[in-house]
């Protein structure tokens, strides 16, 4: 029996006990801004099951492509994925636990001739509000299903709301207890790791739960009561990828059709067999990922930043650093594409796949992602390596520099035994958030986006350009204006000519001087007559108090004889009028901070005309 015939029958029996099938609902869901996917098959339904009138009628199948971004943590097993397709059938008002229970399990019984004796199924213990459900275990029993075969567990397994136990579901969310079925692997022994005793939730792999009814009966009220709802609902879903696996008493859904020729294409993209990978969560993960990501490409997401087109994004991304990892070359665009098209071939004509129609737009969006990521990603791991101590400025570098997605990032060093937080990350990408709002806003005083410290060192840089610029084009160079992100300084100043390459390097040399020689970096305030004596650079012709600050980096500076301008500045290197803040020495402004202190030095990224006679200069602080 193939997944095909599992779909084809399941939709066939409900349809023979009088329900409708329904168009599945689209993966991205339109006119629902409260969710990014549609993650089981009742989402479309919620209106309905509070009591709306569905055109369909009161009985309604479907098999539904969903997709659980919360799980993606969660691939790496036997039966964990993010995509996957639901078999769900409901009763809005209309039936109920006496036909749901018998139904379900004639179909897998009968239908699916799936022994009896390999089945277990679940309850619900009931709590405070809701009475353990009895109901359902006198059905089962009377079903023939043995009582050690039945359990009873409370909210956290018996529960079902899209937001999970009664507790987290906000006011006006619906759900109510369920009775799920599993599967019993009889080949595989328990996992002691998992607890001293096996049972049907138990995580360990021997039990494989196959289908869920819901009986949604409730609806959370603002007062954090339940409230019966008009109608009782059955809301069942089933995983088919699942089904498919236990008609094949195969313990791995990795290995049922929906899978096998995908895996095939991973091995033979990444030269390892899938037996063979030690743990085989790497295969799985890529497996699952890109099938998923085949699947928001031709419901038009695109890879980005935000809502759906980051989790697309993170699913590449993380593909493409799982082939790199087990080999698949620097450049993992090829094995990716070829994984697409085995999961275009796979589901050709099913759940809204045309092949022949999407191959293109599929190939050109995993080529772009992973044209952009490809670049960065061997840079990226090699300034993993060179770390010692991650933190959130790291992950942020490296989700900003690299294009590492903070979970892709967070999983690495997972690997390399250290644990990282995402509130530090948060607080990086809120600061950045901060910094180019403030830098689109408008600026703080001084041309500076804020006083963080790497602004303050390219303030001070800065001020060694401006005298370094003196230095080899001659006193005529003035400063016209100055802006300064985390990112750059950007430096205008009054010179007629374009620089030659000679210039620029001499700048440069002369900066990164200043920087080695770890100059001290003095504030003054004296009165501006005093301040013009001394030879600051500044806007004289501008109204300033009877005080005034001045900088002054490296005192009792011998000046360099060849420098175009010699003016002494009070025994200092560079003078300048300002407001601060600036670097207590020169030697910070090279010292980059990645866990570890690596050596920087400026580097000038641009020099061009802005207007006659005024010259911009951008500069960077870059690794040495
Ligand atoms: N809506 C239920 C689930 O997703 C059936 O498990």
């Amino acid at each position: 029996m193939t997944s095909k015939d599992i779909r084809d029958k399941y939709i066939k029996f409900f349809v023979d006990k009088g329900h409708k099938e329904i168009a599945p609902a689209k993966l991205v869901p339109e006119n629902d801004s409260s969710t990014l996917f549609t993650s089981s098959g009742m989402q479309p339904l919620v209106a309905y099951l509070l009591g709306e009138n569905h055109p369909a009628g009161k009985r309604l199948v479907d098999s539904q492509p969903s997709f659980r971004a919360e799980d993606i943590e969660e691939v790496g097993d036997n039966r964990h994925t993010t995509f996957f397709e639901m078999l769900g059938n409901w009763s809005l008002g209309d039936y109920f636990k006496k036909d749901q229970l018998p139904w379900f399990w004639e179909f897998l019984t009968q239908e699916l001739g799936l022994p009896k004796e390999q089945l277990y199924v679940s309850i619900f213990e009931g709590n405070d509000s809701v009475p353990k459900d009895m109901e359902s275990y006198e059905i089962w029993k009377s079903l023939g299903v043995a009582e050690d075969h039945i359990y009873a567990y409370g909210v956290e397994k018996n529960w079902w709301s899209r937001s999970g136990p009664p507790s987290k579901m906000p006011a006006g969310e619906i759900g109510g207890p369920d009775s799920e079925v599993f599967y019993k692997f009889t080949q595989i022994g328990h996992d002691l790791q998992y607890g001293d005793k096996c049972h049907p939730n138990c995580n360990c792999g021997k039990f494989l739960e196959i289908g869920n009814s819901v009986f949604i009966q409730y609806q959370k009220q603002a007062d954090g009561s339940l409230k019966e709802l008009p109608n009782k609902n059955v809301d069942f879903g089933g995983g088919l990828e699942r089904l498919t696996a236990v008609i094949l008493n195969e313990p791995d859904i990795f290995r049922i059709d929906l899978f096998s020729e995908i895996i095939s294409t991973v091995e033979e993209h990444t030269g390892k067999r899938y037996t063979e990978v030690q743990s085989q969560s790497p295969m799985q993960v890529i497996a699952d990922h890109i099938k998923a990501a085949v699947f928001l490409i031709i419901n038009d997401v695109r890879p980005s930043n935000k809502l759906q087109g980051y989790i697309l994004r993170r699913l590449l991304r993380r593909s493409a650093l799982k082939i790199h990892q087990l080999g698949g070359g620097l450049t993992p665009l090829p094995g990716i594409r070829a994984i697409a098209e085995s999961v275009l071939i796979i589901y050709d004509g099913l759940l809204g796949i045309d092949r022949g129609r999407q191959r293109g737009i599929v190939g050109e969006v995993v080529t772009n992602e992973i044209n952009k990521f490809g670049d960065s990603l061997d840079r990226g791991l090699k300034h993993v390596e060179k770390i010692k101590t991650i933190d959130g400025k790291i992950t942020f570098d490296l989700y900003q520099t690299f294009g590492f997605p903070y979970e892709v990032t967070e999983e690495l060093f997972r690997q390399k035994g250290q644990q990282i937080n995402k509130e530090q990350f948060k607080t990086e990408f809120e600061k950045h958030r901060e910094l180019s709002r403030t830098a689109s806003s408008g600026m703080f005083k001084g041309g500076l986006a804020d006083h963080s410290e790497i602004v303050t060192k390219y303030h001070t840089a800065t001020h060694l350009l401006h005298q370094a610029l003196r230095d080899v084009l001659g006193p005529q160079v003035f400063q016209k204006g100055s802006n300064i992100t985390s990112e750059r300084l950007r430096f205008d100043f009054s010179y007629d000519q374009k620089m030659t390459d000679e210039e620029i390097k001499k700048t440069e040399d002369i900066i990164n001087q200043r920087i080695k020689e770890d100059l001290k970096v003095d504030k003054k305030i004296v009165a501006p007559e005093a301040a013009k004596k001394m030879n600051a650079i500044g806007l004289f012709d501008e109204k300033y108090g009877t005080e005034v600050s001045i900088y002054g980096v490296g005192p009792n500076y011998v000046l360099d004889s060849q420098a175009k301008d010699q003016r002494e500045r009070a025994g200092y290197y560079s003078l300048e009028f300002c407001g601060g803040p600036h670097v207590e020495h020169t030697g910070v402004i090279g010292k980059i901070n990645r866990g570890t202190i690596l050596q920087g030095k400026i580097k000038i990224t641009k020099e061009e005309a802005i207007s006659a006679g005024i010259r911009r200069i951008r500069a960077q602080i870059v690794l040495k």
